[in-house]
């Protein structure tokens, strides 16, 4: 208990912030004991954690040295006294760093991570990540466990909603918005960022949570270390262990990952933090076996912070003192927690500023940059007949489904402290815009698990008095996320059965699919005339979707994730590699083309692409190439169109995928109005592939260029 009894007289030359950070971190060091060491590198939770899947409690709240909580307070005031506590009760003032999972938002919500993604616009993305930290720090949020950059290209596993997509191109670019989001503002608006779950968490066998995965040096290097390679570059100060084990490894105790490739070949400053109990986990995955053997195994490997179970602070003294852990790994881990917390500036700003609620939460400037980031991450997928956007002659509109009125799944999984109470759910959102003269016929139809024929009834009541039916259908919020596996990618059985009663009466459906996952449409889409993918689009669900339908904006969003048809075809993602036999192999029993690709969406205005304008078509490794192509807005409304740049690398000594992102611009062109996109494509960066050392491999040959269906061959020399 305490630490604050102590005679030893403290120098305290590491408070002055005109020292060199460095000699800060030494100094302090040099006056830890064993004990104060242990504390530093463990971290508790204050407060009631949110997480229904953390089982298991920390008990450190009473100990001022420990140097970590995760802070499910909400309360400034609350995490200030307990911020006093620590300062002025342990002997060196050491200040804690108040962690929360802060995934899409704080307080205001933006939409699901996969559904940001979608909007190919990093600057957006950027943004709502000031916003989070600002809403977070004003509240004592000094460090969010975000952005979750696993590459997500199994829908089985629940997680795919928390991270970008399945591009490691796309989540790296993604990374580097949000960790500049986070940690770019200044004093007292910056919180610290965490990379995580590092790493191929997302490859967990069969979709199943913190399974096994088998991830090959060839594959870690080409796409699971490419997103953390990006976030790291932008500055990221911490990231996180994660639970699978690595062909063998344990993520979380992988001195590979962690040290040869985190410390040794990227540089990384920062530290570590393990995942909810994923030290104690290492003997349930067979790599550890007692506490001891864990913190050993954690610790070595590189793994400076233990999350909640306790085993750091309990063994490191005794494991130090009978000479079985070097001390030198625990100096180490103990410096780089200490370097964060100095340049967060928490020694000199160990408190937030008190503000009410209502002038730190909620802004109306967060509120529109949420409604913006919900329009542009929407996809329209279909839309038969331009039946979209509503015609303003219609008079009785039918919403139905489960979703429509769900705030509570709206605002999506792992919401920070987002409350169902702030969320205008679609119904409302419609209603605020719809004129007068329209009927909106609103019936939920069944629930998302369950259904009622008094349900059905009124349902196809609503439907039958309307021209169209607005049908909200997708998943809630506890279907994806942490802990939410699904075997089977299709809506449930009473959406289902919804959805053939509506069918029958022949009348044009839009689907609203309301999704943190990819769903299996293959027999849903031919039936409706339109589909807007909204995902679960957070605090501003209703203004978004309404925008979208009456055609106030125009949907520009595009899937960052492929739809399988049904989950058999998984794994399947736009950069595969061909086949042996391109022309056999398919599936007998469905197409082998999923559903959607990665990069498809449409909008209600169309883009027409000129050629590909190269600056070149002979190269040399130091010439950079430029690459101009024509995009013209054809349609009769302004609209946004993503530009993707692929390129293809037709023979290589690794063979390389079919094409591969390279970069990705987002234009704005009214009606008629044509631009030039310009991409330049550095041969060194873009034309090499990584090898399974992680070594950068340039070869000559010949490479293909890829914007859309235009396509040119250029030869490296
Ligand atoms: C999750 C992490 C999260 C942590 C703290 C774990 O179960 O995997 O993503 O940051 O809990 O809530």
């Amino acid at each position: 208990m305490g630490g604050g009894a102590q005679e030893t007289p403290v120098a305290d030359d590491y408070k002055n912030p005109a020292l060199p950070l460095e000699e800060r971190v030494e100094s302090l060091l040099s006056q830890m004991t064993l004990e104060e060491k242990a504390l530093q590198l463990s971290q508790g939770v204050l407060g009631q954690d949110y997480n229904v899947n953390n089982l298991v409690g920390g008990k450190a709240q009473d100990d001022p040295r420990i140097g970590s909580m995760i802070c499910a307070l909400e309360d400034p005031e609350k995490r200030n006294a307990y911020q006093k506590f620590i300062v002025e009760k342990s002997r060196l003032g050491i200040p804690m760093i108040f962690g929360y999972d802060v995934i899409h938002g704080y307080k205001t919500i933006f939409p699901v991570p996969l559904a940001q993604a979608c909007s190919w616009n990093p600057e957006l993305v950027r943004e709502s990540c000031v916003v989070a930290a600002k809403e977070s720090k004003a509240s004592g949020i000094d460090w969010t466990f975000s952005p979750m950059i696993d590459i997500g290209r199994d829908p089985r596993w629940g997680r795919v909603v928390e991270g970008y997509g399945e591009d490691p191109y796309a989540t790296g670019v993604f990374a580097a918005a949000a960790v500049k989001g986070y940690q770019g503002e200044t004093i007292p608006y910056r919180i610290a960022a965490c990379l995580k779950h590092f790493v191929g968490y997302g490859v967990s066998e069969g979709g199943r949570d913190y399974s096994y995965t088998d991830i090959s040096r060839q594959a870690l290097w080409e796409t699971y270390l490419p997103p953390y390679e990006a976030g790291v570059q932008a500055g990221a100060r911490t990231l996180m262990g994660a639970f699978n084990d690595i062909c063998g490894v344990p993520a979380s105790a992988n001195p590979y990952t962690l040290k040869e490739v985190l410390r040794n070949k990227w540089g990384f400053t920062g530290f570590v933090v393990s995942d909810w109990s994923s030290v104690r986990q290492l003997m349930n995955q067979g790599y550890a076996a007692n506490a001891d053997d864990c913190v050993k195994k954690a610790l070595e490997a590189g793994l400076d912070m233990e999350m909640v179970d306790g085993f750091y602070r309990r063994s490191i003294p005794s494991l130090v003192k009978s000479g079985d852990l070097d001390p030198k790994f625990v100096d180490d881990a103990v410096r780089n927690v200490l370097r964060v917390k100095f340049e967060l500036g928490l020694f000199e700003h160990p408190y937030v500023e008190v503000k009410p609620a209502a002038e730190r939460l909620l802004l109306p400037g967060y509120k529109a940059l949420a409604r913006q980031m919900a329009v542009e991450s929407m996809v329209l997928l279909k839309n038969k007949d331009n039946l979209l956007p509503l015609s303003p002659d219609l008079k009785n509109i039918a919403l139905v489904g489960p979703l429509a009125k769900d705030k509570d799944s709206l605002i999506g999984s792992w919401r920070g402290r987002g409350e169902a109470r702030n969320v205008t759910d679609i119904e409302e959102g419609l209603r605020k815009v719809l004129p007068s003269s329209v009927n909106l016929h609103y019936a939920k139809g069944c629930g998302v698990n369950e259904g009622s024929d008094e349900e059905l009834q009124e349902a196809v009541q609503a439907a039958e008095q309307s021209e169209v039916i607005l049908l909200c259908l997708g998943e809630t919020s506890t279907m994806n996320g942490e802990n939410a596996s699904r075997s089977t990618i299709s809506l449930t059985s009473p959406q289902q059965k919804l959805f053939a009663r509506l069918v029958e009466l022949k009348k044009p459906i839009v689907l609203l699919l309301a999704t943190g996952r990819p769903i299996s449409l293959h027999t849903i889409e031919p039936r409706v005339s339109s589909i807007l993918v909204t995902w679960h689009p957070g605090t501003e669900a209703g203004p978004a979707v309404a925008d979208l339908l009456t055609g106030r904006e125009n949907p520009s969003g595009r899937l960052a994730i492929t739809f399988p048809r049904t989950e058999g075809q998984i794994p399947v993602y736009y950069n595969m590699r061909n086949r042996a036999r391109p022309y056999q192999g398919k599936y007998q029993d469905i197409s082998t083309e999923p559903m959607y690709w990665f990069g498809d969406g449409i909008s209600y205005t169309t883009f027409e692409y000129g050629p590909l304008g190269l600056s070149a078509r002979e190269l040399t490794s130091s010439t950079p190439l430029t690459v101009n192509i024509d995009i013209k807005n054809t349609g009769s409304r302004a609209g946004k169109e993503t530009v993707f740049l692929y390129i293809h690398d037709k023979v290589a000594s690794v063979s390389q995928p079919m094409k591969r992102l390279i970069a990705f611009q987002k234009v704005e062109l009214q009606a008629g109005e044509s631009k030039t996109v310009s991409f330049t494509v550095d041969p060194a960066r873009d034309l090499s592939f990584a090898n399974s050392d992680g070594r950068r491999v340039l070869e000559p040959g010949e490479f293909e260029i890829i914007v859309k269906d235009k396509k040119e061959t250029i030869n490296l020399k």
